[in-house]
């Protein structure tokens, strides 16, 4: 998508061969129009899906998700990072890792908020490893719902997620996908380039 890839040629930092800085705009200060842009063209990619919810991990997919949400004219709905299980009430909950973070949380839904009939768009920030997607993954999976798509904003197509998510059969559209990164380096890599192509890189 050329709006986003546009934007984070002029405002991304390259920080290392791993991390993109996109605090101006998406992780720290938000763009509402830009977000509204970028909604609207996750609505128009999975208008034909049947798509019930949107759903998002906190916090920084909330934005778009929501954007997405207004142009789908469906819920949006938050998991939750919790640090402890929770013991009591009906939820949902599966154990993530983040390699890029190294930290670990309880990835959570409230059962109130997902019914087995419901289609759910996942949105994200961030695509890397796919750790985050693959757990709301599991929980959608379990409630009963189905996964009928997988939003990014920004897909480091250089680690493996996508490769995991797509050899899980899930349909995943990145506005964005990174080839490669180092410092003050940014590179694309076609919307349409294929997944193989890609060198894996842990
Ligand atoms: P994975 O789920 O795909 O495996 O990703 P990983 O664990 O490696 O990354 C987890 C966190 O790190 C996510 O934020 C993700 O957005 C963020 N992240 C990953 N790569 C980058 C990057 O290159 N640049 C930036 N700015 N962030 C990156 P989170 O912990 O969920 O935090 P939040 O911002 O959503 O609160």
């Amino acid at each position: 998508m050329k709006l986003l890839e546009d934007r984070i040629k002029k405002e991304g930092q390259a920080l290392s061969e791993t991390v993109l800085k996109v605090d101006s705009f998406i992780n720290h200060q938000v763009d509402s129009e830009f977000m509204d842009a970028l909604g609207r063209d996750f609505a128009e990619h999975f208008k034909d899906a049947g798509i019930t919810k949107v759903f998002t991990i906190e916090s920084s997919g909330i934005a778009p998700a929501l954007m997405t949400a207004k142009h789908l004219n469906v819920p949006m709905v938050i998991l939750k990072k919790q640090t402890s299980k929770i013991l009591n009430g009906n939820v949902y909950q599966t154990r993530i890792t983040s390699f890029t973070k190294g930290t670990s949380y309880e990835l959570t839904l409230f059962a109130d908020y997902i019914q087995p009939e419901d289609r759910i768009l996942l949105i994200d920030d961030f695509l890397a490893n796919g750790e985050a997607a693959m757990g709301a993954s599991r929980i959608i999976t379990e409630s009963g719902a189905t996964l009928a798509g997988i939003g990014i904003l920004i897909e480091k197509s250089f680690q493996r997620g996508r490769k995991r998510l797509e050899e899980a059969g899930h349909r995943v559209y990145s506005q964005a996908r990174i080839k490669r990164l180092d410092a003050g380096v940014i590179e694309f890599l076609a919307e349409d380039a294929p997944v193989t192509d890609v060198e894996e890189n842990e």
